[in-house]
């Protein structure tokens, strides 16, 4: 049943969200979710699960039935800028973030975007910059990035914009041991609420209490994570345990 009643603390609600795309796929069916302010959530499911269809409906990036809200604010044709500025997706491929001569200019993007002055962007670039580990990196291209500096690069541009939710789309991806870690040690110092896309089942133990389980595009766990990790059955039967 769709419940209509706006929980005005929740930093995300999802309710009853289906996506089918072009081709007749339907990547999600009546997902509901809510997530609270710092709330760190793991969503774990195999591949094609609709973990990205996910994180996009919420960037309003696809369109959906159901209704989303971003810190309250419907997300929706009218309200896109609004509820826009109060999330950001670090998408698979850091490199999709990365576009400007540097990564100063690359952290500086999203704030002006935001309406911030020259200032203003640049001070928030280079407080995110430090944040994502990368100081002394302000002036380099991207391209002269290694791939954990990369992912750090491409959160910094999100972490500038100060939003309130951070949607992570598989963010330990071809990072090596030592890039895992801080990549890590950097989200566990974050206030912002998450919702971690991810396989990497001891990051999500490491960095969230609760986790979802979505598998051919319905939540089928919802739950803390010392449980529901813990539940070898359940991992096996959705694609989630050797
Ligand atoms: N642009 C698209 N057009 C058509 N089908 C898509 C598109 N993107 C994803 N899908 C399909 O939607 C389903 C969910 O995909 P996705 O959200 O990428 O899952 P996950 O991120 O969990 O691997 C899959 O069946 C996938 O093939
Ligand atoms: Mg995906």
């Amino acid at each position: 049943m769709v419940n209509h009643v706006a929980d005005l603390s929740a930093v995300l609600q999802v309710e009853d969200l289906s996506v089918r795309y072009a081709d007749g796929v339907d990547a999600l069916r009546g997902v509901s979710l809510t997530l609270r302010p710092a709330e760190r959530v793991g969503l774990i499911g195999p591949n094609g699960a609709g973990k990205t269809t996910l994180m996009l409906a919420i960037m309003n990036a696809v369109r959906f039935n159901g209704r989303i809200t971003v810190d309250a604010i419907e997300v929706a044709r009218k309200t896109e800028h609004e509820a826009r500025s109060r999330c950001g997706m670090i998408f698979q491929e850091a490199e999709d973030h990365l576009f400007m001569p540097t990564l100063l200019d690359d952290a500086a993007f999203g704030p002006l975007n935001q309406g911030c002055g020259p200032d203003e962007a640049q001070r928030r670039a280079l407080a995110a910059i430090a944040q994502a580990g990368l100081e002394g990196l302000e002036q380099r291209s991207a391209h002269h990035l290694s791939g954990g500096q990369k992912r750090a690069a491409a959160l910094a541009s999100v972490l500038s914009m100060q939003v309130k939710l951070l949607l992570l789309d598989e963010p330990g991806a071809n990072l090596d041991a030592r890039g895992r870690c801080r990549l890590i040690e950097i989200l566990d110092h974050r206030p912002e609420a998450m919702l971690l896309a991810t396989h990497d089942l001891p990051m999500v133990g490491r960095l969230c209490p609760r986790v979802i389980i979505l598998d051919e595009g319905r939540i089928v766990a919802d739950g803390p994570s010392a449980e529901l990790l813990a539940d070898i059955t359940l991992l096996s039967a959705h694609g989630l345990a050797g």
